[in-house]
């Protein structure tokens, strides 16, 4: 297995390209179930996600093929199963957005119940309830949900904002007979990304971007989809700059949305950070620059447009080195606070009540340290960079999952982070 060595009290500069965004990669992949033709998809990120997908697409008998490194063509019409496997969905919990697509395409999708990132409960009965409104039988057999039925439009309203629950809603309606009316739809711009892919293959939706759609299905006439670009990571994108502001460092994100990072460049402010922006759209330039005092703050985690969860554990260490005290309350996943304990073997002071974390700002120091999910193996190196002494940290698989060419990354901006083995 291999591990992080990375040497702290790190002052970073220069400037790094974000990749494409795994969360919206996810459902446009599952997507290209929808289409009648082979698509090209581009800037997806190299990580693990994205190729667990590929290879779960790959074994429903789609024929999968990478231009390089960024770019896949996926041919969708060779798919012949509906069953998508344990071995692969284990992997990957986000594998349940195949879900909506093969029920709309095929009348049927069997996916064996996920699993993923330890973050907390995740159940999965938004998604299960929107189907079985839209006229599909659900059932479980064998750790396997079986959904079965032609479907139809309906009005689905959430009790909870999901994301991906939105997503698989609004691919399953895309192919349905009428219109499908989501109320307490997910806005984050992933979901507007899915929304936008199938708008430009000629789906009919209404109100991309806010609560409620409407979506107008084709009645089960395939899509006409070619081309599909993804959106930067707004998430790499917040981790880097939090890298930054850990450091105290200038340095730059490329190839990032601002408008998509609207919370999170409010709380650098509040906690004494300062930008400059340049660039337009898709294809802009964030240089976040060192802060007088770095100040202490209070994080609330909520849909978007509000902060995100998963930028929440980043934060957390940055507040680990912030002037006083702060506090973090995580109202997404309750149980998205396994940092918090490694964070204290390196020094931080956080106290946990239920889901309110309470920082007292000081020194962190290096020490062996385990990942535990995706974004809080990812704070644990921030707090790395900053604290002294050397950190090594454990288990990085779960950064594979989301996070390309990390130390590379990190290695351009001037950082001594090395990938070494247990
Ligand atoms: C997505 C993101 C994940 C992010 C999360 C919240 C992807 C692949 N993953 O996850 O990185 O942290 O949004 O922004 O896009 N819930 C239910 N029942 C359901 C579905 C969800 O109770 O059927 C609850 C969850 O337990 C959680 C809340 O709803 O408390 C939000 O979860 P959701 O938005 O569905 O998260 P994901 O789509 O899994």
């Amino acid at each position: 297995m291999h591990y992080l060595q990375i040497k702290g009290e790190a002052k970073l500069s220069g400037e790094i390209k974000i990749s494409g965004a795994k969360n919206a990669a996810l459902p446009l992949i599952a997507l290209i179930i929808l289409s009648k033709n082979p698509v090209t998809i581009k800037n997806l990120p190299d990580v693990s996600d994205i190729k667990t997908l590929i290879q779960l697409l790959a074994n429903l008998g789609a024929k999968c093929e990478y231009l390089d490194a960024h770019t896949a063509v996926i041919d969708p019409r060779g798919i012949n199963s509906t069953k998508a496997v344990y071995d692969i969905v284990r992997k990957m919990r986000a594998s349940i957005l195949v879900l909506g697509p093969l029920l709309a395409r095929f009348g049927k999708a069997e996916v064996s119940m996920p699993g993923g990132c330890a973050i907390g409960a995740r159940p999965i009965d938004l998604h299960l309830k929107a189907v079985e409104k839209m006229g599909a039988q659900v059932k479980i057999e064998e750790g396997y949900v079986v959904c079965e039925g032609a479907l139809r439009g309906a009005n689905i309203s959430f009790d909870k904002i999901t994301v991906t629950g939105t997503e698989n809603v609004v691919m399953a309606a895309a192919l349905a007979h009428g219109e499908t009316c989501i109320i307490n739809a997910a806005k984050e711009p992933e979901v507007v990304a899915v929304c936008e892919a199938l708008a430009s293959a000629g789906v009919k939706i209404e109100g991309i971007g806010t609560d409620e759609l409407k979506i107008t299905g084709t009645a089960g006439e395939l899509l006409n989809i070619n081309e599909i670009t993804v959106i930067p990571d707004r998430i790499e994108a917040g981790t880097y700059l939090c890298a930054g502001a850990i450091t105290n460092s200038k340095i730059s994100v490329t190839s990032v949305n601002p408008a998509h990072l609207g919370a999170v460049l409010a709380k650098f402010e509040d906690m004494g950070f300062k930008f400059e922006i340049s660039g337009s759209g898709n294809d802009s330039k964030i240089t976040i620059l060192p802060a007088d005092e770095i100040k202490a703050t209070k994080i609330i985690t909520t849909e978007y447009p509000g902060f995100p969860t998963d930028m929440q554990a980043q934060f957390m260490a940055l507040t680990c080195v912030a002037q006083g005290t702060s506090t973090v309350e995580e109202r997404l996943f309750e149980n998205r606070f396994m940092h918090v304990s490694e964070l204290n073997r390196m020094g931080a002071d956080i106290k946990l009540n239920g889901n309110i974390a309470t920082i007292k700002g000081g020194k962190l120091a290096g020490a062996d340290v385990m990942a535990t999910d995706l974004r809080a193996s990812s704070a644990l190196v921030l707090a790395a960079l900053a604290a002294s002494g050397t950190t090594r940290v454990h288990r990085i698989y779960h950064l594979d999952r989301g996070y390309e060419s990390l130390e590379a990354k990190f290695s351009a901006l001037g950082a001594q982070i090395l990938r070494l083995e247990e």
